[in-house]
């Protein structure tokens, strides 16, 4: 396999014959056991992309965007290392706590948080980011205590627009009269208002967008201290660094992009006059994505003028991110990487749709029935999306280290589908 290509893998992930090896368990071993599709995490991509991210913000709070993967055993092993959670809907909030999040560590995000989820954040004591109007009121009303106030800064990310959320028009926060009318409305029910949050966008390109962002940040504080008297202790950040799913995608590293905003704060804000605020971030993508490997298995090979079609048993249904924002995602033949890759294929996916194209575009050894592919850097935002379509069970994952592999997520059985189905005959 091209050296390029296992930099996508986890930082355990090796060549044996002809191999992959994934946390010390060859991937024809983990489909064996835990069939496919298989979702393979690494714990020692997870941890240590954790404490990188940790040092990098030095005492500020990381929480993960749990919308990435809301799994309770990467939860709690995120939470052993330092970082909490971030949730956005009480669904999230339930997988936070099952890992044993609480209090400040937990940070309450959603366009429309309903009473009952602000009664269960205020339950858990956590930090709710006020995202609308009248949320302030609503939230010190439901027992909340301390708040964040995100605000539009009206900086265009460059990236998908569907992952796009800082410019003024966003349905996610509020742009800067309104937040400042936010806030003291916040002061005025008595609320400890923290200080002001910030997300511009996923899968950034760079890091132009928020250092611009944070720049406007500190000036929109400095209009907060001259007319509320009003000033934040915490500047959260946000998430949005992106990370490499093919060999041409390019991205920073994540804890060296998470030093720079830290870098970046410190500068703007004391350039504004103001205090230096502690400096949160949120990140999802970039501490999961790249800790994880899908694996699936050809079952049909069509050979055709136009292209040669690989299909996999799995698809659209556990990673619907080329439909939805054109990502491009590479494969290897697991069990032949010491072949070359001779053979330009389309790896589809088993729905009933031509749409469902996992990679338009990838070289393999000459495939054939029962290849294992195994697709790098699909950690985040695919089991966390997956679907149920064409009554499809959603795989399972495994946390792998030191040559065991731990089931952290069974596979959905046809029973998982009925379960919801109601027989009015019955
Ligand atoms: N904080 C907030 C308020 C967010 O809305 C998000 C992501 C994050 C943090 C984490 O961002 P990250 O570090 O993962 O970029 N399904 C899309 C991504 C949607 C991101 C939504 N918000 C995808 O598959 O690309």
């Amino acid at each position: 396999m091209d050296a390029a290509v296992l930099e996508l893998f986890p930082a355990t992930a090796r060549v044996d014959g002809s191999e992959l090896v994934l946390g010390g368990v060859s991937a024809s071993e983990l489909a064996l056991v835990h069939g496919t599709p298989l979702v393979v995490y690494c714990e020692e991509t997870l941890r240590a992309r954790a404490r990188a991210l940790k040092t990098a913000v030095g005492g500020g709070h990381v929480a993960f965007g749990t919308k990435a993967f809301a799994n309770v055993e990467v939860l709690k092993l995120l939470r052993s290392e330092g970082i909490g959670a971030d949730v956005a809907s009480s669904g999230e909030l339930a997988f936070a706590r099952a890992a044993g999040f609480s209090g400040d560590e937990l940070v309450v995000h959603g366009n429309n948080k309903d009473g009952a989820f602000l009664t269960e954040a205020a339950a858990e004591n956590a930090t709710v980011v006020l995202d609308g109007p009248d949320e302030g009121r609503r939230a010190a009303a439901a027992g909340v205590r301390r708040v964040l106030v995100r605000v539009t800064v009206g900086v265009d990310a460059d990236t998908h627009e569907a992952i796009r959320t800082g410019h003024h028009g966003s349905k996610f926060g509020l742009p800067p009269a309104q937040a400042r009318e936010l806030i003291a409305g916040a002061l005025d029910v008595g609320l400890d208002v923290l200080g002001l949050h910030v997300h511009i966008g996923s899968q950034l390109a760079d890091f132009d967008a928020q250092a611009e962002t944070i720049v406007r940040l500190a000036s929109f504080a400095a209009s907060c201290r001259d007319t509320l008297g009003w000033t934040p202790r915490v500047a959260d950040l946000g998430g949005g660094f992106g990370i490499r799913h093919n060999v041409d995608e390019h991205a920073t590293d994540a804890a060296e992009l998470a030093a720079t905003a830290v870098e970046t704060a410190r500068t703007a804000f004391a350039e504004a006059g103001l205090e230096v605020p502690e400096v949160w971030l949120e990140p999802g993508r970039s501490l999961v994505g790249p800790a994880g490997v899908t694996l699936y298995r050809v079952g049909a090979v069509k050979q055709l003028p136009e292209r040669t079609w690989v299909a996999v048993d799995g698809g659209m249904s556990d990673n619907p991110r080329p439909q939805l924002y054109d990502a491009v995602y590479t494969a290897v033949a697991a069990a032949r990487v010491g072949e070359g890759a001779t053979q330009r294929v389309s790896v589809a996916g088993m729905h009933c749709e031509s749409g469902d194209v996992l990679i338009d575009d990838v070289f393999l050894p000459a495939p054939e029935r029962g290849d294992l592919l195994a697709v790098p850097a699909t950690g985040a935002y695919t089991l966390a999306m997956a679907s149920n379509y064409n009554g499809v069970t959603r795989p399972a994952a495994v946390l792998v280290r030191d040559g065991v592999a731990r089931l952290i997520r069974r596979r959905e059985t046809v029973e998982d589908l009925l379960r919801a189905e109601v027989d009015d005959a019955g």
